[in-house]
């Protein structure tokens, strides 16, 4: 089965308050997005990686793999789900793809694997790696400061993380559609779900975090040195 991987990385990374966007920070002798290329094509199952840089992108074309044979650059756009729409036009319909967040390079070769060997599956569709929520779950009133409203229920609910794999054609409609309508849509899998297709939840190792603060920096790389669940 054909696995294209893809990769958005528009994105400026304004919470990170870094002098350039934080997929281009470094952990060890490689930029966040070079661990993230690097562990998708290392997986068998994926060809390709079309990964989705800003228009002012002025730091890809200096990392040592910007040339790689497997790569495709596309331009991003105004959000995540423009970037992604954008890289998924690159794909023929019954490919699948594989999209992953240049922010996680700590995602596991283990838990590609899960997830990609869901393809074979006749109940699959299309899943997503995300891990059960663990802490209590507050949800606000609007406005400042924060009160609590209510207590969520814990039952039943997950953090959706990456990747998310989909068939090409049929996320590139939906991705449409949703964006059409006016959904939020936030990762792949908020649209699929507008479509009404079934998504599944494929337990994940929490390593696999989104490198969004400062603090997350130093977590990082602990994981990506030691792998722990
Ligand atoms: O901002 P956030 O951490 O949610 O972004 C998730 C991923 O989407 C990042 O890898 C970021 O580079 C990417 N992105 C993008 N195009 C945008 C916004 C975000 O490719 N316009």
């Amino acid at each position: 089965t054909a696995i294209v991987a893809v990769v958005p990385a528009a994105g400026i990374g304004s919470r990170m308050q870094a002098d350039r966007p934080k997929q281009y920070l470094t952990i060890g002798s490689l930029t966040i997005l070079e661990h993230t290329l690097l562990k998708l094509a290392a997986h068998p199952a994926i060809s390709r990686v079309v990964v989705a840089l800003s228009p002012d992108d002025e730091y890809f074309e200096q990392l040592a793999l910007h040339n790689a044979d497997w790569l495709t650059k596309v331009y991003g756009g105004e959000t995540r789900a423009d970037s992604v729409s954008n890289a998924l036009a690159q794909l023929a319909d019954h490919e699948w793809a594989l999209v992953h967040d240049a922010a996680r390079p700590c995602v596991s070769n283990e838990d590609i694997a899960n997830l990609v060997s869901q393809i074979d599956n006749p109940l699959f569709s299309g899943g997503i790696l995300a891990t059960p929520v663990k802490d209590t779950m507050k949800r606000a009133r609007p406005g400042e400061p924060a009160l609590v409203l209510k207590t969520e229920s814990r039952d039943n609910l997950w953090h959706a993380l990456t990747p998310q794999l989909f068939k090409a054609g049929q996320l590139r409609e939906a991705l449409a559609d949703a964006l059409a309508n006016g959904i939020e849509v936030t990762d792949e899998a908020s649209a699929m779900e507008y479509a009404g297709v079934p998504v599944a939840l494929i337990d994940s190792n929490p390593a696999n975090i989104k490198i969004t603060r400062p603090a997350d920096l130093p977590v990082a790389q602990f994981y990506l040195q030691h792998n722990l669940r």
